[in-house]
């Protein structure tokens, strides 16, 4: 054992299985399902004569060893959630290196969203209540479902029998072996599984209807509850024609005989990436395309691709620990945006993935509380909290990174070759790095290393003498208050510096200073792109000509310079004013990429004044206005099928952004659109900016207008309404519909997979922000009940109640409450949360004056 897998808690290696034969009953009266698991196992030590395996909620009704050996004693370890089974001594030494171990057992069909569960809905065709039986095992729920080898790198073959009423359909990750009706039950037995991971095991027992692509090799298919299935059909022809291009790409086809897709109805995830079987969020699937916003279409787009990327990274290749998480959710974002930029370049994702993924990985590697990318972890409730925007987002960053260090084609050329080293294994970080070096000749262990080994990252400072320029990096912490052994790190930085004469991509800052003469200091700037995963502070002088360089600078530059200015105002690097001045004087940008971080940018300001007075709130609308106003009257809020895919961004973001800023002539628009909308014009709000007319609506505040919006959500004309409709309840500041608000979160009125939507919306308001934290106090008990710490669910709820706060007064009442709490399964969430607070609250101490004296010096306000 290294020192680092030391402290991992995991099996003992003295067995290690092979093939698990299984057979699952699920009873839908009592919850329960029966089980019967027999076990092919590898006999690594003769002189141990225990057994050691992962259970659950698991009610064992018998244990057999190789046919007739009974353990002598069984006894349950409850706080590492392993059953122990002790055999008469000997036992090993007789088996001559192998054994069937067979289990009876009985599970619990729960209702928490992990393991073998049942999943809620109503008929859509006769209205009834029924469930449909799905699993969800990643990271450590397999357990739950059937004893086993809970780890990702103790592989085995599966061979699944499902058992039910012969009306549902039985649903697996490999295609059907037999089907057969016996003693009026169904009985389906599935093909072998080729070796793979506990947590990529699924099997569904539902009433389903299925739409199909005949695109590819083989069956694809899109399967739903009876009458939902239609809406598959876009989800089913991407995810043929996304098999056919990953198997290009990789060179290595797909290994299984079909690819289903399921819509679940209850699920805690956006999608899980079963191997042959992915289970989706409703939503995250079905589309109803004609009444839908362009962030659906696009979301929908991405997770369908981002869980067929996982079919080989992930599924084919798997990290050898959670430590390695990254490896999978790393790779499969940025293998979705690869994708995407290839089927729809009109979408611009990688300029997206600037405002998107890289300030997402920014904003939490930017905390005191962050983690490494390689994090250790030992215990099953510490994983589930790095599934977090540093394994997504950091990860992803820092392949887009490499890809544009080595080049593209080199990078997937690597990539490919380390796919096909490891298939049906495990492989770690360091396996992939060598891959790369091969394929490139260049030393990538040495440069990446450091990157996912070593928290945080740089901000590189600009000091300028002429031509000459000074570069110096430390640890950058949005708190502004790094210290010196936080700061030891030297991280490899590529420079690209971008000039008249394009970009030098020979340097990279290796060393904590180093200068570098330019040709021309009139204009440069570091970063090209934005490649790379730091932030650089520029001399005031500099930030003010970049004001009039907007021509010079592609969009990625121009996005990476709005989010640095705002990031190095907001920890104290640089003046607010700064940031300021850039986009005021970016009043005409053309892209609607630029705009959105623009707007992104001026909403991170004002979610830290939420608190302070009317009249600077309100300034700070009035210079959002000054933005956006014009241009978004000149545009209007027509759309028409001619309208390109940026005109359409760009309308929706100036409707929105002129809403959200209280424009009169754009918010009594959106009212209108509402008021015929209810009155059964369905075609008055085009769906592009529905979700905008409704918080108009819940802005303007009328009760009656809760009712509406309510009603909307009880019969939508689709899913996307419902949920649009569920935010905005939580937007109307009123203090009673708050809390009626508040108390659908808990009565069955909002499913629990949807609690943080209706908190999205309250989280927006000062009046929201402290509602949800009041309601959080008192429902603490129930809340932490309903979302078991190994979902990651709980901490999600945790930060949207907490975060929203911007005062050092609120960090020590939060403290207060979770002293006495346990904060096991999101202890790392809070401490996020309280230092984002802590970020926001030094922030207005530094320049509640400033940004108040420049809104009325620049006519903002009075
Ligand atoms: N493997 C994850 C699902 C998951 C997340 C399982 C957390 C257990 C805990 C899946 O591949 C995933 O990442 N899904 C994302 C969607 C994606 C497009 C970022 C999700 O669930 O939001
Ligand atoms: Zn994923």
């Amino acid at each position: 054992m290294t020192s680092a897998t030391v402290n991992r808690e995991v099996l003992p290696t003295n067995v290690t299985p092979l093939h698990y034969d299984l057979q699952i009953e699920p009873d839908f009266k009592d919850f329960k399902f029966d089980g019967l698991a027999k076990i092919d196992l590898k006999i690594n030590d003769e002189n141990t004569d225990f057994i050691k395996l992962n259970t659950l909620e698991i009610d064992i009704h018998s244990v057999k060893l190789a046919k007739d050996i009974k353990p002598s004693s069984i006894e349950y370890n409850k706080e590492d959630q392993i059953s122990e089974f002790y055999f008469p001594k000997g036992t090993m030494a007789k088996l001559a290196g192998s054994a069937t171990l067979e289990i009876k057992f009985t599970g619990i069909l729960n209702d928490q969203m992990a393991g073998f569960y049942r999943a809620k809905y109503v008929d859509k065709l006769t209205g009834e209540t029924k469930y449909m039986a799905t699993t969800q095992m990643e990271p450590t729920d397999a357990r739950r479902a059937f004893p086993c080898f809970d780890e990702p790198s103790l592989k085995a073959t599966y061979a699944i029998t499902l058992i039910s009423d012969p009306t549902l359909t039985h649903l697996s990750n490999m295609d059907v072996k037999s089907e057969n009706v016996v003693d009026g039950k169904k009985v389906t037995s599935f093909n072998t599984t080729p070796k793979m991971s506990t947590y990529l095991v699924a099997f569904i027992v539902a009433d389903l209807k299925y739409v199909e692509c005949k695109d590819f090799r083989i069956p694809v298919r899109v399967y739903a509850t009876p009458g939902n299935e239609k809406d598959g059909q876009f989800a089913a022809d991407l995810t043929a024609k996304t098999l056919n291009f990953f198997e290009k790409t990789f060179g290595i086809q797909y290994p299984l005989p079909k690819m289903d897709n399921v819509a679940v109805h209850e699920f805690s995830a956006g999608a899980m990436e079963n191997w042959g079987l992915v289970t989706y969020r409703v939503v995250d699937v079905l589309l109803d395309k004609e009444n839908s916003t362009l962030d659906r279409i696009e979301r929908v787009a991405e997770v369908v691709q981002h869980e067929l990327a996982h079919q080989w990274f992930g599924n084919l290749v798997t990290m050898d620990w959670w430590e390695g998480l990254w490896l999978n959710e790393g790779f499969a974002t940025w293998m979705s945006w690869y994708s995407c930029n290839k089927f729809e370049p009109e979408w611009n994702v990688w300029q997206e993935y600037v405002t998107d993924t890289l300030q997402h990985a920014l904003a939490l590697d930017s905390l005191r509380s962050s983690h490494p990318v390689e994090v250790p972890v030992k215990k099953a409730d510490e994983i589930n909290q790095i599934f977090d925007a540093i394994s997504y987002s950091k990860g992803a960053s820092l392949l887009r990174m490499i890809s544009k260090w080595l080049g593209e084609d080199v990078f997937i050329k690597g990539v490919s070759q380390y796919l096909t080293k490891f298939k049906y294994g495990n492989a770690k970080t360091e396996d992939l790095w060598e891959a790369l070096s091969v394929a490139s000749g260049k030393d990538v262990s040495a440069v990446m290393n450091i990157w996912t080994k070593k928290v945080g990252f740089p901000v590189i400072t600009v000091k300028e003498d002429g031509n000459k320029i000074t570069l110096t990096q430390n640890r950058y912490l949005s708190t502004g208050d790094v210290k010196a052994e936080e700061d030891e790190t030297l991280y490899p930085v590529f420079l690209a510096i971008k000039s008249k004469d394009g970009v030098d991509n020979s340097l990279t800052l290796n060393e904590k200073t180093k200068t570098v003469e330019l040709k021309d200091s009139e204009f440069f700037k570091l970063n090209s792109e934005q490649s790379g995963i730091y932030i650089t502070s520029y001399t005031d002088e500099r930030w003010a000509k970049f004001g009039k360089q907007s021509e010079l600078l592609s969009v990625e530059d121009r996005i990476g310079l709005v989010a640095d200015a705002k990031s190095l105002a907001s920890s104290g690097y640089t003046s607010t004013t700064n940031f300021l001045n850039l986009v005021a004087n970016w009043n005409k940008e053309e892209s609607f990429v630029v705009l959105e971080q623009i707007l992104n940018s001026i909403g991170s300001l004002k979610a830290t004044w939420a608190f302070e007075p009317e009249e600077v709130r309100d300034a700070l609308n009035t210079f959002t206005r000054g933005l956006v106003s014009k241009r978004a009257h000149e545009l209007g809020y027509q759309f028409s099928n001619s309208d390109s895919f940026a005109t359409q961004r760009m309308k929706v973001a100036l409707f929105g952004a002129a809403c959200s800023s209280r424009d009169p002539i754009v918010e009594k628009a959106a009212l209108d659109m509402f008021a015929k909308y209810v009155e059964g014009d369905k075609k008055a709000i085009p769906a592009l900016i529905k979700p905008i007319v409704f918080n108009a609506v819940a802005r303007a505040g009328k009760p009656e207008d809760y009712e509406r919006l309510f009603n909307i959500y009880k019969n939508p004309i689709n899913n996307d309404e419902k949920l649009a409709a569920l935010r905005t309840l939580g937007r109307f500041k009123d203090s009673k519909l708050l809390e009626r608000t508040l108390s659908y979160l808990l009565d069955g009125t909002v499913l629990n997979q949807d609690i943080y939507i209706p908190m999205q919306g309250m989280r927006s308001h000062k009046e929201g922000i402290e509602a949800l934290w009041g309601w959080l106090q008192k429902n603490w008990d129930e809340v932490s009940k309903r979302l078991p710490p190994g979902l990651s669910m709980l901490g999600s709820v945790v930060v949207i109640c907490t975060s929203g706060f911007t005062s050092f007064k609120s960090i020590d009442e939060i403290k207060k409450f979770f002293n006495t709490k346990s904060t096991k399964g999101f202890d790392q969430n809070l401490a996020q949360s309280l230092d984002t607070i802590t970020s926001k609250a030094q922030w207005l101490n530094r320049d509640r004056d400033l940004v108040k004296d420049y809104l009325k010096k620049n006519g903002y306000s009075k």
